[in-house]
């Protein structure tokens, strides 16, 4: 529901609020209904508003509720349910009678729902309870892919960048144009001891606090970086960052000529804005806990720290062939 959101901070106090209204309008239905004669029984009152219960639960609560927790609201709701259908002897007589109807099986259709209640739902649950205790040899399968095909488009703080077109567009020339030649020949080269390189000209210097064009946007995206990015993927962006191993898929090391060597540009910008819950269902089952940086990161840091990853690690974002 997007045109009634939940407010953080108050949300336990607006489901209440929520609830308590449409129990109070069910509650007004029900009373005009018994006023023209057509009142709805007890029984199926009570299992309707049970059920209305477990389904707000389910779809309305955001972030979801966990099974377990959901069972234990939805016990406490039929305590509820249950002192009020039981409020006075004829309610509770109203409420019976249904079960009691089908207990007694006197009709051929009552005789038939005790069948199945009696027979065949324990019969099915059954077997479900022996399927599930047979025991299985085979391992979990794990199928995923680890480079999933992207989206042909991807929405970012409102805009939609087309993959196939989009551009980095701190990927410039000292012209200021889009120059991914310019730019891969002023990236830190990949022998040993590339970062300590003697930067002769302060052109190719990310350290220069004076630096301009493409080089200070590397710098830039250095500093988003270090400030988000490192605690996973490391401070040489080798996916060995404090937190990697407490992960499992472990987070991507960027070093290796396996991840965004062999990517677009805006494969990656996608991947970072989306995170590990924008994968799209080949991706998964994974639990992947890269942040979907959109909720974090303006669209122009996104853009600046996935350069800083190329410039870091030497390698050239793969064009469209
Ligand atoms: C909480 C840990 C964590 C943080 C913080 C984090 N990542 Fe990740 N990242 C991961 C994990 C785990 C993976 C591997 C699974 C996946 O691809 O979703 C990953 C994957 C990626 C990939 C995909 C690489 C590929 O080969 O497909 C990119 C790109 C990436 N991260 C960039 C970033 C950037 C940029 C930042 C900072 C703005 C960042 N990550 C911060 C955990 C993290």
């Amino acid at each position: 529901m997007t045109w009634l959101k939940l407010v953080e901070g108050y949300m336990p106090m607006q489901m209440i609020s929520e609830l308590a209204i449409c129990i109070l309008f069910f509650a007004a239905i029900n009373f005009s209904l018994k006023k023209a004669g057509i009142g709805i029984p007890k029984f199926w009152a009570g299992v309707g508003v049970w059920i209305f219960i477990l389904m707000y639960l389910k779809y309305r609560i955001y972030p979801p509720i966990p099974f377990s927790v959901r069972a234990i609201y939805g016990t406490v709701s039929a305590c509820g349910i249950f002192m009020w259908v039981s409020g006075s002897q004829p309610e509770w007589e109203d409420f019976k009678r249904p079960i009691l109807n089908v207990m007694d099986g006197k009709t051929g259709f009552h005789k038939a729902i005790r069948v199945v209640a009696l027979v065949l739902i324990p019969l099915a649950l059954g077997g479900y309870a022996y399927q599930s205790f047979l025991p299985s040899f085979e391992e979990p399968i794990e199928l995923r892919t680890v480079h999933p095909a992207p989206p042909a488009t991807t929405k970012v703080h409102g805009k939609t960048f087309v993959l196939q077109t989009a551009e980095n567009p701190y990927r410039v020339n000292p012209e200021g144009e889009y120059d991914q030649k310019y730019t891969d020949a002023h990236i830190v080269s990949q022998d040993m001891g590339r970062l300590m390189k003697d930067f002769a000209s302060n052109e190719d210097n990310p350290w220069d606090p004076n630096a301009e064009g493409y080089i200070k946007y590397v710098r830039e995206g250095g500093e988003i970086f270090f400030q988000n990015c490192h605690f996973c993927h490391g401070d040489n962006l080798n996916g060995r960052g404090l937190w990697a191993y407490a992960f499992n898929p472990i987070p991507a090391n960027f070093t290796d000529a396996g991840t965004i060597a062999q990517l677009q540009e805006t494969f990656v910008f996608w991947r970072v804005s989306q995170g590990g819950i924008g994968l799209p269902p080949e991706g998964f089952p994974w639990a992947s806990v890269m942040p979907p940086w959109k909720e974090h990161l303006t669209t122009d840091e996104i853009w600046k720290v996935v350069m800083f990853e190329y410039w870091h690690t030497g390698y050239y974002p793969r064009t469209w062939e």
